[in-house]
């Protein structure tokens, strides 16, 4: 079988977690492809609302199995408070989560050096979650990295202690205190967690299961506009999540790519520094933050908001080949006087449409102004039921990108699903 992607088009926090979960039934097998505990993707079913880090979000299904696939960073603190709060949904974990060899491990040193660069920016920080996710995949590009694979190996203490020297080398580079010790009696039991799991050579498995036949989703993280090669550089992460870092993140090659279902809020929004070409600082900012509930999974902090970016979007679905859209969030449009999309960008070199090298560039976008809606879509079910402004706002997205919209979200809420 071939394998269906679902990652971010935007700044991250598209929906991906409530989707992935309500397509795991169709597959066999979920997995995760890069990225770390910097993702925050929010369930919300039966009136429990979790938020996971590091665990696929087909973990609250049935029978599917979930992978941890080679490219993704663990922080095995996280992985424990994670393992934690999932058991007391009495979900059997142990019987369905799969661990990379391949998965590199995020020291506490590594959380500190990240810190410690973030302070050193000042004004030009990246806006990290501070999760450590830089300093471990520099340490993986850099060959020094330590690997889920070592961690039953005789000499992991001494691989680990040698790691942390060069770190506390590079520490004495800045000016920043910092106490390693708190994390590290914490990090080690959960070394001893994560022991307790299946601990496979994924690339070997994931690739038996599909010459069996079984289906397999990628679950993104993060979202296209942060990926370390055509993200907003700087100010983005430090792994590939586009389509193609599901190759190198799981093993699987291009040819085994099927569907690329491509994720994205009804209007747009951005955690953290950098260009926002979009970005609303007015009271129209404020209520989409206030309706959308835009604050972040992982560190709280509220997110900036504005209208959708067509150039950015279309960037997006051509880096990833998507096959079909996902619209989420549509219900926090409901009682806008009017919708705004950005069509092109005014620039100090002119008028643009496509996404330029330095967003820095773009002076305000072009919009183009459709009709809004009042009607509250939190309890439609079927897209027949949809109010003709919401239909329009639809067809003109279809129109524009030329991908169809298969997936409208109305609701964080499994059930606020709808198929078109
Ligand atoms: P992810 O990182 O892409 O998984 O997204 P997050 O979980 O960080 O952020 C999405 C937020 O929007 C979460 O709080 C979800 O519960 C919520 N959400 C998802 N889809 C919808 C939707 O269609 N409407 C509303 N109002 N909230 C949604
Ligand atoms: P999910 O998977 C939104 C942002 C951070 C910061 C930049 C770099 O939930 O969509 P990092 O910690 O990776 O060094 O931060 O990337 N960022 C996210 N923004 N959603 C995420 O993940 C993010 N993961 C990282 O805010 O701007
Ligand atoms: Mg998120």
């Amino acid at each position: 079988m071939k394998v269906d992607v679902l990652l971010g088009l935007q700044w991250g926090d598209e929906g991906k977690g409530k989707v992935v979960d309500v397509l795991t039934p169709k597959y066999d097998i979920i997995a995760r492809f890069q990225g770390g505990p910097n993702a925050g993707h929010t369930l919300e079913f039966n009136n429990i609302k979790h938020v996971l880090h590091t665990i696929p979000s087909g973990i609250f299904r049935q029978d599917q199995v979930n992978v941890i696939g080679n490219g993704v960073v663990i922080d095995p603190i996280v992985f424990n408070e994670e393992i934690r709060s999932i058991k007391k949904l009495a979900v059997d974990i142990h019987k369905k989560l799969y661990i990379s060899k391949k998965a590199h491990l995020i020291l506490p040193s590594h959380r500190i050096l990240d810190a410690a660069s973030e302070a050193s920016k000042g004004k030009t920080k990246i806006g990290s979650t501070l999760k450590g996710i830089g300093p471990t995949y520099m340490d993986k590009t850099g060959r020094n990295g330590l690997r889920v694979g070592d961690i039953t190996s005789g000499n992991f203490k001494d691989k680990y202690l040698s790691l942390v020297e060069k770190h506390k080398q590079l520490l004495s580079m800045y000016n920043f205190e910092y106490n390693l010790i708190e994390y590290e009696q914490g990090w080690f039991e959960g070394i001893e967690t994560l022991k307790e799991f299946h601990i496979i050579d994924s690339e070997h498995f994931i690739n038996n299961e599909l010459n069996k036949g079984k289906s397999l989703l990628a679950e993104g993280a993060q979202g296209t506009l942060l990926d370390i090669d055509f993200g907003s550089y700087p100010y983005v992460t430090s792994s590939s999540t586009i389509c193609a870092g599901a190759c190198t993140g799981l093993g699987i090659a291009p040819n085994k790519i099927g569907d690329v279902f491509g994720i994205f809020k009804a209007y747009c929004t951005r955690v953290g520094s950098g260009p926002f070409p979009t970005e609303l600082l007015d009271s129209t900012g404020e209520e989409l933050r206030r309706k959308g509930n835009e604050f972040g999974a992982t560190t709280g902090r509220p997110r900036r908001c504005g209208w959708l970016d067509l150039p950015a979007l279309k960037y997006s679905i051509m880096l990833n080949g998507v096959t079909a859209l996902i619209m989420t969030k549509a219900d926090v449009l409901s009682g806008f006087k009017a919708i705004k999309v950005c069509k092109k960008y005014n620039t100090t070199e002119g008028i643009i449409d496509y996404f330029p090298h330095d967003l820095s560039i773009v002076q305000y976008p072009v919009y183009e102004e459709l009709p809004a809606w009042s009607t509250d879509l939190t309890e439609v079910r079927k897209s027949s039921d949809f109010p003709a402004e919401l239909r329009n706002y639809i067809n003109f997205l279809e129109e524009e990108l030329n991908i169809p919209v298969k997936i409208v979200s109305v609701g964080p809420n499994r059930d606020q699903t709808i198929v078109r």
